[in-house]
């Protein structure tokens, strides 16, 4: 009679994280971006991994390092369509999504390989739509857990929680953090996790370590 082989370990969960800006090239020097850094997104993937789960973050350009931990691995990503390939191959292998990139919505219809000069420039770029990440992993969730942001820039809280919902519906997220553009390189700001049974949680001048640490926790509790 042979010996029972071994159980081996349970893999550990894996965590999908977007983060950091897109770029958009317009020509091979300029492009549309915004001012998002990554730093949320980095925190979180280190908070995963401190809780004991791997993580897999797919970064837009930034200026921070990657974080250092053998369980989190780093894909280093340009424009929304290359966050989104690189995401729809990792999502197979992944039980949680967190979308905290600042995505550029649209991108220059055309763009050129060399710089474009004032006289061949024109007065206006024409656009195109670009992918919505978190919707296009999101449709395909199952019963994995989806965490977005919202980052809405109203005077009236009240119309930005209603927006904030919207999106969790529409992106068929499980949860949606709301927080405001004051977020962007800030050291604390104020966040709003909704679910999507009505709970409203508030993190009000919350340093982004300690937002990470709570939406693991989120993550943990499925
Ligand atoms: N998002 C995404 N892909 C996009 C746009 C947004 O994955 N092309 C994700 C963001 O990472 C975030 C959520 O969707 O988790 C909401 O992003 P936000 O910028 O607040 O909203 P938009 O969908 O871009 O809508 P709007 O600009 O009209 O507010």
């Amino acid at each position: 009679m042979t010996a029972p082989e071994p159980a081996s370990p349970a893999p550990a969960r894996r965590v999908l994280i977007t983060a950091g800006p897109t770029r958009e090239h317009w020509d091979a020097v300029r492009f549309l971006s915004s001012a998002a850094t990554g730093r949320l997104g980095i925190e979180i993937a280190k908070a995963a991994a401190e809780a004991g789960l791997e993580a897999v973050l797919v970064l837009g350009p930034t200026h921070l390092a990657d974080p250092a931990s053998p369980r989190i691995s780093v894909h280093r990503v340009v424009s929304a369509r290359d966050m989104l390939a690189a995401c729809e191959a990792e999502w197979p292998r992944c039980h949680a999504l967190v979308a905290t990139a600042a995505v550029a919505d649209f991108r220059p219809a055309e763009r050129e390989d060399g710089k474009r000069t004032k006289a061949t420039a024109g007065d206006a770029i024409p656009l195109a739509p670009n992918p919505d990440i978190l919707a296009t992993l999101a449709a395909s969730k199952g019963d994995r857990h989806v965490i977005g942001f919202a980052l809405q820039a109203d005077d009236d809280i009240g119309a930005s929680l209603a927006k904030a919902r919207g999106k969790l519906v529409r992106k068929n997220a499980d949860a949606i953090v709301l927080d405001s553009p004051a977020a962007m390189g800030a050291a604390t700001a104020d966040f709003r996790v909704l679910t999507a049974d009505g709970t409203v949680r508030e993190y009000l001048a919350t340093s982004k370590p300690d937002l990470a640490h709570e939406l693991v926790r989120l993550l943990q509790q499925r």
